[in-house]
This record gives C-alpha cells, sequence and structure tokens, in this order.
C-alpha cells in the first residue's frame, strides 16, 4: 500500500509494486489494408504530423516551487473560508503543494490507464485506419506519463491513484467489449482530461507546467475526435439492446466521477486538509454554502464540471443518450448540483445541456468557450 505523500524517490518503489489485471478480449485482425475511412485516416495523418518530443521541446531546467506559483492564489477555492484563513503561512504552503501534487498525480495515473488502454483498443478495434490510429494514441499516452513522471519529480511528491479513477479504469480494462472499451476511454476518461487539463493549462502561472499541458491538451482533443468520429459511426448500426448497454456503460462511468459518496479525489482532499489541521467538517460546512452562492448566479448552459459540461454533450453527439439514460444522468446531477445546475426535469435538462465546442482544440486552448 503505498502511503499519501510518498517522495518521489521511491518511485521505483511504486514501480516493483506492480499491480496485475486479468484482461480478456476478442482481439482482430483487419485484413483489407484498403479500407479507407476517411475521416479516422485524416486523424491519423495529424496525428503523425503533430508528433512531438518531450525530452527535447520542454524546458525542463525551469526551477519549479511546489508551494509557490503553480496555481493563482486568488483562484484558490478556498480562499475567504475561515477555517482556511486561520492557518498558518506554512500550512497554506502546505496545503497548496498537497494539492497540486494530489491533481498531477492523478493526471500521472490517468495517462498511465490511457496508455494500457490505447494499446489494447489497438488489438480490439474492428478497421486498419482505427487500429492505425490507436497506434499512434498508444504512442501519445507514454509520451504523457513519460512527461507527467517526469514534472512530478520536480514537486517531490506523489499521491495514490483516487479509488474512482482506478475504477473506471479497470472497468475499461476489464471488459471484452471493444465498443465499452472506447466508450470508457475515448468519451468518459478523454473528456474528464480535456476538461482538466483546460482549466490548470489556462490558470497555472508557472511556464513549464503551461507547455506541458498545451501540447497534452492539444493530443488529447485529437483523441477526443477520433472516439466521436468512430462511435457516431458505429452506433447506429448497433440493436437496441447493445446500444442501451452502452449507454448504462457510459452512465456508470461519469456516475463515479461525481457521486459524492464514492470514494474519489474529495476524499484525498480531505485528507490533505487533515494533514495541516484543517477541520473537514467546517470546511465543508463552509464550501457548500459558497456552492449554494455560486450556482445561484450561474448562467444556464454554462459548461459545468467535465460530466455535464463535455461528457454528457458528446455522448449525445454520438447517439447514446437516449431519453431513458438522459433521465438518470438528470437525476443523479440534480441530487449532487441541484436543479439549478441540472434543471427541473428532463426536457429542461437537455434544454440547457451545453453543445460540444465547435472546435475542441480551440476550445482547450481556452480560445472559445
Ligand atoms: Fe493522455
Ligand atoms: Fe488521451
Amino acid at each position: 500500500m503505498v502511503l499519501p505523500g510518498t517522495a518521489v524517490n521511491q518511485l521505483e518503489h511504486l514501480d516493483e509494486e506492480l499491480e496485475t489485471l486479468r484482461t480478456s478480449f476478442d482481439t482482430s485482425y483487419a485484413w483489407r489494408y484498403g479500407n479507407v475511412k476517411e475521416g479516422l485516416r485524416d486523424l491519423y495523418e495529424k496525428a503523425k504530423r503533430e508528433q512531438w518530443n518531450g525530452t527535447t521541446q520542454l524546458k525542463w531546467d525551469t526551477d519549479v516551487d511546489p508551494e509557490h506559483g503553480i496555481l493563482p492564489e486568488q483562484l484558490n477555492p478556498l480562499n475567504g473560508f475561515a477555517p482556511y484563513e486561520r492557518l498558518t503561512a506554512k500550512e497554506k504552503d502546505h496545503l497548496r503543494h498537497g494539492q497540486i501534487s494530489l491533481q498531477l498525480s492523478q493526471f500521472l495515473h490517468g495517462e498511465q490507464g490511457a496508455l494500457i488502454v490505447a494499446s489494447q483498443l489497438v488489438g480490439a478495434v474492428p478497421w486498419i485506419d482505427a487500429k492505425y490510429y490507436a497506434g499512434t494514441q498508444t504512442m501519445d499516452e507514454a509520451r504523457h506519463v513519460e512527461v507527467f513522471a517526469r514534472y512530478i519529480e520536480k514537486l517531490d511528491e506523489i499521491r495514490p491513484i483516487a479509488p474512482s479513477l482506478k475504477g473506471i479504469l479497470d472497468t475499461t480494462l476489464e471488459t471484452g467489449d471493444w465498443m465499452k472499451k472506447l466508450v470508457g476511454m475515448q468519451i468518459v476518461v478523454e473528456g474528464l482530461a480535456l476538461y482538466a487539463f483546460r482549466e490548470m493549462r489556462n490558470t497555472t502561472e508557472e511556464p513549464l507546467l503551461k507547455e506541458l499541458l498545451t501540447y497534452v491538451a492539444r493530443d488529447e482533443s485529437r483523441h477526443h475526435a477520433y472516439g466521436v468520429q468512430y462511435i457516431e459511426r458505429c452506433v447506429p448500426c448497433l440493436s437496441d439492446a447493445a446500444r442501451g448497454e452502452l449507454e448504462d456503460f457510459a452512465l456508470e462511468c461519469a456516475r463515479t466521477l461525481i457521486d459524492r459518496n464514492s470514494q474519489g479525489f474529495f476524499t484525498t482532499l480531505l485528507q490533505i486538509w487533515q494533514e495541516v489541521g484543517v477541520d473537514p467538517v467546517a470546511m465543508l460546512t463552509s464550501l457548500d454554502k459558497e456552492r449554494h452562492e455560486l450556482v445561484r448566479e450561474v448562467p444556464r448552459g454554462k459548461r459545468l464540471g467535465p460530466v455535464q459540461g463535455f461528457v454528457i454533450p458528446t455522448l449525445r453527439r454520438c447517439g447514446l443518450l437516449s431519453e431513458r439514460v438522459a433521465s438518470h444522468f438528470h437525476g443523479f446531477l440534480r441530487e449532487n448540483f441541484g436543479s439549478r445546475v441540472a434543471g427541473e426535469n428532463v426536457d429542461e435538462f437537455l434544454r440547457i445541456l451545453p453543445d460540444l465546442p465547435a472546435d475542441t482544440a480551440r476550445w482547450v486552448m481556452g480560445e472559445i468557450q
């Protein structure tokens, strides 16, 4: 068991602690090499043109201070809360260090999951163009793991994967159904990653991290495009039962991400608060009050979080948001965020659900909303 806040010099120790998962899925040969699928072939060409080398293209000699300057203090969600304000400067530094390590550790572990799933996709997907593309994505994800691992060394602290993220990765790796792998990976995990990378890239003041996320997020927007192009082509060919199963799979993955009771990112965050002596109950009460106020001001249709802001719009685009599954999504979003965010009923929920950005690559760079 890896303890929270393991020093990075123990990364090798993590390596030794291999965790094995038994997986089984049908692997296919695609003998029709001339079977060009336009959109997918174009994305493959784009992926080849946009390859980059983190070793030489990022300025690794940049000094990074994990306690200051990675994320702007004015964007700290804890700002202004009495329990936070009572902390000493040193405790606040420790908290900032813990939070950034926690977040980047999730990026790192998530990227490793993406690397393994992408490699499975090479074997699992039909069509030669889909295999070509999954091959480039495997290379991309390897590079992402490499650069995040190298960056985390500068923070000198690594934290274990959040159980909710681990759960989604396990489920996606373990399913024998390649369409479910695509939905779990290209829609849910990539949607989550895109959303989180965009936020961090556009707020961080640390130049190395900003540059790293610029490269990584550009790759991720291509991965998401692959998922959309491929899945929206395949969904109309599915039986009603198979489509329903896929919808349920996506629903369960997304539910794990925002369920407040699930052992997620949030649980670890509470742990960090406790480490610096912040009472989680007092902090949560303050935060809850603040959230209600925040939500009251929210303009309808604004992208609020990765699930409502990105994952569900992608499912709709791919033909995987039937009325049945939309009502489940609406139910648990309303439970977690209230009807101001989720809408009073399913009709309103669907009406205020934002569309996917017109250009995901530009959206992720913060150029469009
Ligand atoms: Fe990635
Ligand atoms: Fe990716």
